[in-house]
């Protein structure tokens, strides 16, 4: 068939100029490429919480959240995420790629990324479908430039960087987005239980977690050890989110025992912070 010789030819192409990728099954070698920032993903007490929620609501959540999906577990994560962080409400997605789309999408607008910005919130901008346009890394003159020519807009960054590990200087980015009436949307991925007070991320840190102009995304997929993604910001986000969001309408809603173990998790990551130091430590070596 056409299309397969097409696509072949195009993938020899890649192969040719070492643009190939592999997705083999993982080895026992020494971990330096993982998310499992604070080894959660296989803690006792984490899988111990998740085999209970398997055991009393089964494998999947068997709906959308807005259908038979939400458990008390959800609700009971999202509140608690939304405290851990210091804002207002959470709201959880089934992967932090979905929580970036859902968020990013549904507040519309110009949007305005870091060069450096993940790949789900340079696609959240495409399937936001308005205007979109990059800043230099963590530049905040271009910042401000761009700004003035494509306002109001929403301003994208995360809190610490997923390729470079390097971190935000959240409160100059907010403090400019407030002056030019942008949102400001912090993908704490990398964040969330490894910086910040008990692991509150780059927002709590930085004392932007519960401004109206602050939304949060993060993913339970790293230090929490788990999967599913969630977004954080005002009351009236939360509603926006419920009723608009494409990616939580209609996908179905986490498994109950994976938020149980996100839980679990989060419980634990509040309490680590001497792991917490020797994970800053290790980065920095
Ligand atoms: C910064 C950032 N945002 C979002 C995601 C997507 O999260 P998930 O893997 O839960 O879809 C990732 C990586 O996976 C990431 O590094």
């Amino acid at each position: 068939m056409k299309t397969w010789d097409r696509l072949a030819r195009k993938a020899e192409l890649r192969e040719r100029a070492g643009l190939d990728r592999r997705a083999g099954p993982r080895t026992d070698a020494f971990d330096l490429a993982g998310n499992d920032y604070l080894g959660l993903s296989g803690h006792p007490a984490v899988l111990a919480a998740a085999a209970a929620a398997l055991e009393e609501h089964g494998l999947g959540a068997s709906g959308s959240r807005l259908v038979r999906g939400t458990t008390g577990l959800h609700e009971t994560f999202e509140a608690d995420f939304a405290r851990h962080v210091g804002a207002e409400t959470a709201t959880l997605y089934s992967s932090g790629y979905l929580a970036n789309l859902g968020a990013v999408a549904a507040l519309a607008g110009p949007v305005l990324l870091d060069a450096h910005a993940h790949a789900s919130l340079h696609d959240a901008a495409r399937l936001a479908g308005t205007a979109s346009d990059t800043f230099a890394h963590n530049d905040l003159g271009d910042l401000e430039r761009k700004l003035s020519e494509l306002r109001p807009a929403i301003v994208v960054v995360e809190s610490v960087y997923s390729v470079l590990g390097d971190a935000a200087p959240l409160a100059e980015l907010h403090a400019i987005a407030a002056a030019h009436e942008a949102l400001l949307v912090i993908d704490e991925a990398h964040a969330i239980g490894t910086v910040g007070p008990s692991g509150g991320g780059g927002a709590a840190a930085a004392g932007l977690a519960a401004d109206p102009g602050v939304v949060i995304t993060a993913t339970l997929s790293k230090a929490l050890g788990a999967a599913g993604g969630i977004v954080a910001g005002p009351a009236e986000l939360r509603r926006h989110l419920v009723d608009t969001s494409r990616p939580f309408i209609y996908d179905t809603a986490p498994p109950p025992a994976v938020i149980a173990g996100a839980a679990a998790a989060l419980g634990l990551a509040r309490e680590a912070d001497r792991d917490r130091a020797e994970l800053a430590r290790r980065a920095a070596r």
